[in-house]
């Protein structure tokens, strides 16, 4: 019988799992478990440690639920979501991704281009449009822009019992041109939720909550690569810090104030309001 110690135990693990069968499932699962082993050898981790570590997992699946995923929110604050999008992001140069967010809701209403979301939402309207292309430039027609943001109370509409369902997310088709456009408000800093295990963990670390004011994006067309991004307000606060590691230079554009009661009548909203143009490149599959 073989006696097991801190020097072999990671050879034993790795071989008892030498069958897997999947080449990338084994190549991933070893490589985690060396990963695993070297981190708990690294720190010596404690036994007190180990069960607060079980205990964040618990308390993290207990927390999570359809409406909000406090696994995401984890991996987010500890960069792990960025660096998954970062390896595989616009491996042929289009726009780059950024994270999902545990608020995405598959099956937001489809609109008109041009549609104004504002509703009953207190904010400063703002006016989003750009175009959809290939990397070669040509418009891409029927590309799904589906998109979701925060009320002025720095609230996703699921996070919000106030807000009514579908509050501030739509999906349109782009036109002829490319062109998509809708009417919202702008969207503010905020705040990812603290009442949670990431709560507790970013309070340890002695940082903030804070992410930087931005628009998410899911950008579809036939034979295309989706694209998951944000669009980011680059003159906001946390443009630097952002809690989540979601910034990139290329994602964050200037919200152009306008001061004139002609155009904003022409999108019936008032005066002053913000305009901001991005236009997304998608890659070809
Ligand atoms: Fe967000």
């Amino acid at each position: 019988m073989k006696n097991l110690t801190e020097g072999n135990i990671t050879d034993a693990v790795l071989k008892a799992i030498d069958g897997t069968k999947d080449a990338r499932a084994k190549e991933v699962m070893s490589s985690l478990i060396r990963h695993l082993h070297a981190f708990v050898k690294d720190v010596q981790l404690t036994q007190d440690e180990w069960e607060g570590a079980i205990e964040y997992l618990y308390d993290t699946g207990q927390i999570t639920g359809p409406t909000r995923n406090e696994f995401i929110l984890t991996s987010d604050t500890l960069g792990i979501s960025s660096l998954v999008d970062i390896i595989n992001s616009n491996p042929d140069g289009g726009t780059e991704a950024s994270v999902l967010g545990p608020f995405y809701i598959e099956g937001s209403k489809m609109v008109e281009i041009g549609t104004n979301l504002i509703g009953d939402s207190e904010g400063e309207p703002t006016v989003v449009s750009g175009i959809v292309r290939t990397l070669g430039g040509d418009p891409i027609e029927g590309a799904i822009i589906d998109v979701w943001q925060t009320a002025a109370n720095g609230l996703y509409e699921n996070q919000d019992p106030e807000q009514p369902e579908n509050n501030l997310r739509c999906k349109m088709l782009t036109n002829k041109d490319g062109y998509y456009e809708f009417t919202t408000i702008k969207p503010v800093s905020y705040k990812v939720p603290t009442d949670g295990p990431v709560g507790r963990m970013l309070d340890l670390q002695g940082r903030h909550a804070w992410r930087p004011s931005h628009l998410h994006y899911k950008v579809s067309a036939d034979g295309h690569r989706n694209l998951i991004t944000e669009v980011f307000c680059e003159e906001d606060e946390y443009i630097e810090e952002d809690a989540v590691f979601g910034v990139r230079k290329s994602l964050a554009v200037p919200y152009k104030k306008i001061s004139s009661e002609e155009e904003a009548k022409k999108y019936g909203i008032s005066s002053p309001f913000y305009r901001v143009e991005f236009d997304f490149e998608l890659e070809t599959l």
